[in-house]
């Protein structure tokens, strides 16, 4: 539709993908697809094998752990980064508080960019240090 963002203008003003050259932006809208949730869809399950890493296109989502709220991610997050890294269940549910707008990766296409462009896995890995941070601040009841 006229005046719609494309997945490459959206990915490239997301501050995450935005100091990425347009070849691997084109690369990376490439490989992945958007996908539309409702406010109250569940799109990760605690528990659950990952096969995603998601970016916040649009909207909001909130983390949650039993019964409490780690986190709330809007445009420009990122989730599901754990799972896809390390091989385990998915630490937490995540979901969407909002009508949302994601894009999402799957794992192999996650590990071969990141394989291929490692220079995306240090602002992964500067935003899970901050939430690490947060986690450790935060109230232990
Ligand atoms: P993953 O474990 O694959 O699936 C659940 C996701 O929730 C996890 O990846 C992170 O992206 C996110 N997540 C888990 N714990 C936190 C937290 N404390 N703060 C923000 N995000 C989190």
């Amino acid at each position: 539709m006229a005046g719609d963002l494309t997945a490459s203008d959206a990915l490239g003003s997301v501050p995450f993908f935005s100091g990425l050259d347009k070849k691997l932006l084109k690369t990376i809208v490439a490989n992945g697809k958007e996908i539309q949730y409702k406010a109250g869809d569940t799109i990760v399950r605690q528990g659950e094998v990952g096969v995603g890493f998601f970016l916040i296109l649009q909207g909001q989502v909130e983390v949650r752990s039993n019964g409490k709220v780690l986190a709330t991610l809007s445009t420009g997050g990122f989730f599901g980064e754990m799972s896809l890294i390390d091989d385990q269940p998915r630490s937490a549910n995540v979901v969407a508080v909002q009508p949302t707008k994601c894009f999402a990766l799957t794992t192999w296409s996650f590990s071969s960019i990141l394989s291929s462009h490692p220079e995306i896995a240090m602002p992964i890995l500067k935003e899970v240090v901050k939430r690490l941070r947060t986690a450790q601040s935060a109230p232990t009841s």
